[in-house]
């Protein structure tokens, strides 16, 4: 038997992989983490299926269950929200499973920023204003941030910034960004990204935290930098009628012409 760990996704049920939907049809037992896994997905698993929420679980019991479905011969799908690189606790996971010796794959999900930049259609990468995307958070009770990973330090980049598992820090966010970003920064805050009950606000560092005021304390992701509401962005070089490329050699002369594929 194997463990197939899939990312499911954002919330809405049609963001999951056709791999994922195909794995979790055919692993007679299915273990998902929690409130962000969409029920709809579930339906995906076969007549009779043992489906259990992990929520309540500690580490062990998790890895119990996976070595009780081994040793009974029983594929498992392991589903957890978003993609699998990102906050999804797998590593230690698959550090068990690796030291009993039982198999595993890994099928990638929709991250929740991408479904985020999505609803806000933004590009978080424009020409001139932004070209890296910084994936964080704040500390939490269950992790710690390391020393060097402050809110600062990725501010004085100023690139774009999707700050996870933070909205219930809202205000301090605030006030460690404004200083390399400047009070006029254009802020996003996504709540539930692709769910039904999906909310957005956006504002800019000045004044997001009363526009915030009020919202959910949970399952949100606030965007931060210019790309958010940008006024002018240069276009990039690739589509550029003059731009010599592989694909679009400029003149017989090109170093690509006839290059082809
Ligand atoms: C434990 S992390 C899981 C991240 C996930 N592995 C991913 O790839 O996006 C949970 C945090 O991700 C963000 N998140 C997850 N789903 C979201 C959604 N649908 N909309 C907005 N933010 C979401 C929130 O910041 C939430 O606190």
């Amino acid at each position: 038997m194997t463990v197939h760990f899939i990312g499911a996704g954002p919330g809405a049920p049609d963001l999951l992989t056709l791999r994922g939907r195909d794995l979790i049809a055919a692993s007679s037992v299915c273990l998902y983490a929690g409130s962000l896994i969409p029920p709809a997905l579930l339906d995906h698993c076969p007549p009779g299926a043992r489906i259990v929420n992990t929520a309540p679980l500690s580490l062990d019991q998790i890895v119990e269950a996976i070595a009780n479905a081994h040793a009974d011969g029983h594929d498992v799908a392991r589903l957890h929200s978003g993609d699998l690189s990102i906050w999804s606790a797998m590593g230690e996971q698959l550090r068990r499973l690796r030291a009993l010796g039982i198999p595993f794959t890994v099928t990638p999900g929709v991250p929740a920023f991408a479904a985020t930049a999505a609803t806000l259609e933004a590009e978080l990468t424009l020409p001139g204003l932004a070209q890296s995307v910084v994936l964080t958070r704040t500390s939490g009770r269950a992790s710690a941030m390391p020393d060097r990973e402050t809110l600062p330090a990725f501010a004085a980049t100023g690139a774009t910034l999707a700050i996870h598992l933070s909205i219930h820090v809202l205000d301090r966010v605030v006030a460690e960004l404004t200083p390399a970003y400047g009070g006029d920064c254009p802020v996003a805050i996504v709540w539930r990204a692709s769910w039904p009950d999906e909310r957005i606000i956006r504002a800019t560092l000045a004044t997001i935290v009363a526009a915030a005021a009020g919202g959910p304390e949970r399952t949100a992701l606030i965007l931060v930098g210019p790309v958010l509401a940008p006024t002018d962005f240069a276009e990039s070089s690739l589509y550029a009628a003059g731009y010599d490329r592989r694909f679009r050699p400029r003149s017989a002369d090109s170093r690509f012409a006839g290059a082809g594929e």
